[in-house]
């Protein structure tokens, strides 16, 4: 017998082999395409990767906010406390969305309502969710708000949101989102459109509320300090699939991907004000036009790297944003499957021990 930690069906939420495709005229946008990953109780996964990997297709998905036409979820299953969501019917599903998660967008302004007071808000949603009567749905609310470190929470009850600043519009959303006491926290960029300290302030505020609710979080975001800040469990997202699967700790002490390498690198560096010594060569390619064998090849320092060490025969010239280059013909033709290279350690590239052993050399002396 299996110990029981290890049982599959004991994360909180389980995603398996998720395809989400949009059937557009122009083909299929495949936005999610094999994406597997669990959210541990009370713990956070960060989902990371540039803009346009399909992070927040797949938060839609398992909240099935998606507009369906012309999105579908062509196979794959979402398991939440061992229930299978995309068995429910929309009104189950109604009752999920508010009920065992929360969610939280990046700009809480498009999800308040700025006829309605922020308390009002939070009491309709405590409503319709538990039978309570206003005075005590009221109640709640306040309660609500000095929970989630709005100061003088009773007179903050009566304001609107453009009364509130952003950091504090964003409490009110959390505030709403814990309204049903959740098991699971979506947290779609949640910190994006707000400034450096009012950032930290709220990462911290998930953070007590993780702690003292036993929250488990689905964090999504473009920004690695932020995974630094809140992760137990990293997917790092490139072009529709997770290419890297590992512990927070162990993904800072060693990343394993050229793609999450390449976004290390591409972090500013403290103490050189806003200036990013070395980016990621070209873009996250269009769905509609992904490139053949693995997505990342055009782009890739390792595989770069790895060719000049291989017989001119085992390799290829590709055409790319910045240029010709040559890879190995594997990394052209067939794409890496997500498989363990060390315990606990996933990662979906036929080079990872050479990118392990040495960390790509900087981006200028590449490009020739
Ligand atoms: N309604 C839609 N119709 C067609 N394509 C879409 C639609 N919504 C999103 N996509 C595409 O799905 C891909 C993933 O988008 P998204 O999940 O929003 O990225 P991220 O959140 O990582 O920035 C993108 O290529 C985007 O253009
Ligand atoms: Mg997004």
């Amino acid at each position: 017998m299996m110990g029981m930690n290890t049982q599959p069906g004991d994360a909180l939420l389980e995603i398996r082999d998720l395809r989400t495709h949009f059937f557009t005229d122009d083909g299929v946008v495949k936005a999610v395409d094999g994406v597997s990953f669990s959210v541990p109780r009370g713990k956070t996964f960060a989902l990371v990767g540039e803009s346009g990997c399909g992070k927040s297709v797949t938060a839609f998905s398992i909240l099935r906010l998606l507009p369906m036409p012309p999105a579908r979820i062509v196979s794959g299953s979402i398991h939440l406390d061992g229930r299978d969501l995309l068995g429910l019917s929309p009104g189950q599903m109604r009752q999920v969305r508010g009920g065992q998660v929360g969610m939280i967008f990046q700009e809480p302004m498009s999800s308040l309502n700025p006829v309605f007071t922020c308390g009002s808000q939070i009491a309709e949603a405590v409503m319709l969710h538990a039978r309570t009567s206003a005075r005590e749905a009221r109640r709640r609310a306040i309660d609500l708000l000095a929970k989630v470190g709005i100061p003088e929470p009773a007179q903050r009850f009566g304001e609107y949101p453009h009364q509130l600043s952003g950091g504090m519009r964003q409490r009110v959303m959390i505030a709403m989102a814990l309204s049903c006491s959740p098991r699971l926290l979506i947290a779609d960029e949640p910190t994006t459109a707000l400034d450096v300290t009012t950032q930290a302030q709220i990462l911290d505020l998930l953070g007590d509320l993780q702690e003292r609710e036993n929250l488990g979080i689905l964090l999504i975001t473009h920004d690695l300090a932020v995974v630094a800040q809140t992760a137990h469990v990293v997917g790092v997202m490139y072009a529709s699939k997770i290419v890297e699967l590992t512990s927070a700790a162990d993904l800072f002490s060693r990343a394993l991907h050229p793609y999450t390498q390449g976004l290390f690198r591409s972090l500013p560096r403290l103490g050189v004000r806003g200036r990013r010594l070395e980016t990621l060569g070209g873009s996250v390619p269009n769905p509609l036009n992904f490139p053949t064998g693995c997505k990342f090849h055009p782009r890739c320092a390792t595989a770069r790297m790895v060719a000049r060490t291989m017989n001119e025969s085992d390799t290829v010239v590709v055409t790319t944003e910045t240029g010709p280059v040559r890879v190995p013909a594997r990394c052209a033709s067939q794409e890496p499957p997500l498989r363990q290279e060390q315990p606990g350690h996933s990662v979906a590239c036929w080079h990872a021990r050479a990118a392990d052993q040495a960390d790509a050399p900087p981006a200028e002396e590449e490009q020739q």
